[in-house]
């Protein structure tokens, strides 16, 4: 993923200041959209080791790679963010909701309602951390993913080697047959209209390297 988000980890510590700054303290519950295999749920709980960290995703090979190498305090939730249901497989509420490189999956008019659905999961209070490509200022930037040379697709194909892999990837081709990303991008100005329109009173950029951003999505003031 360091190669989709240049300058990662700066990008989560500063989300992650960011959180600690409009809460006041640390978070006691966080869960991440789309986790994938949980890298960013385990940087979230490296740096807050009291919270209860939960990771969704909808793709059967992460959620098992998840399970199999995520700490056991860890939830692992699966779901498909594609419909309001994905709400059924949470439980009570969080003080920070994590999306990182994920919303781009979904479609523009998805990715607002995403945005309202989220608020309802949040305690009075909490904090939406969203990353991914959004242009300062223009029209969208392309998404530029696709490169089957790329780490991602690499990463694919050596996991069709792997015999550990064997079932959960034949679940994969039945559960996300037909599932592709719409590679949205939307502006700076898209997501703060969103996020206002999700019940959110704040969107301010906390992190950004070239077309890439941190925007953290709250009601309160920053303490
Ligand atoms: C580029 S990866 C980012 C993973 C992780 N957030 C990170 O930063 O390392 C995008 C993730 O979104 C998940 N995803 C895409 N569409 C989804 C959907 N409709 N429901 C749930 N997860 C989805 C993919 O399975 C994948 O794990």
């Amino acid at each position: 993923m360091r190669h989709y988000l240049p300058g990662r980890h700066g990008c989560l510590a500063a989300g992650f200041d960011a959180v600690e700054q409009i809460l006041g303290r640390s978070p006691a519950a966080v869960l991440d959209l789309g986790g994938g295999v949980g890298t960013t749920a385990e940087a979230a709980l490296r740096r807050w080791p009291a919270a209860q960290v939960a990771v969704l995703d909808a793709d059967p090979v992460l959620l098992f790679l998840a399970r199999a190498g995520l700490p056991a305090s860890m939830s692992v939730l699966p779901a498909d963010l594609s419909t309001a249901a994905w709400r059924a497989t949470t439980s009570g509420r969080y003080d920070v909701v994590l999306v990182v490189m994920t919303l781009h999956f979904l479609p523009a008019d998805r990715a607002r309602e995403l945005y309202a659905e989220i608020r309802t999961v949040l305690n009075p209070g909490g904090v939406l951390l969203m990353a991914d490509t959004v242009p300062a200022l223009g029209g969208p930037a392309r998404r530029d993913d696709c490169d089957l040379s790329a780490p991602w697709s690499r990463w694919w194909s050596d996991a069709a080697g792997e015999p550990a892999l064997r079932e959960p990837l034949r679940s994969r081709a039945q559960a996300m047959a037909g599932m592709t990303s719409a590679e949205f991008v939307g502006g700076l100005d898209w997501h703060r209209v969103a996020a206002l329109d999700g019940g959110f009173r704040c969107c301010r950029t906390v992190w950004r390297r070239g077309d890439h951003a941190m925007l953290a999505m709250h009601d309160t003031s920053a303490r």
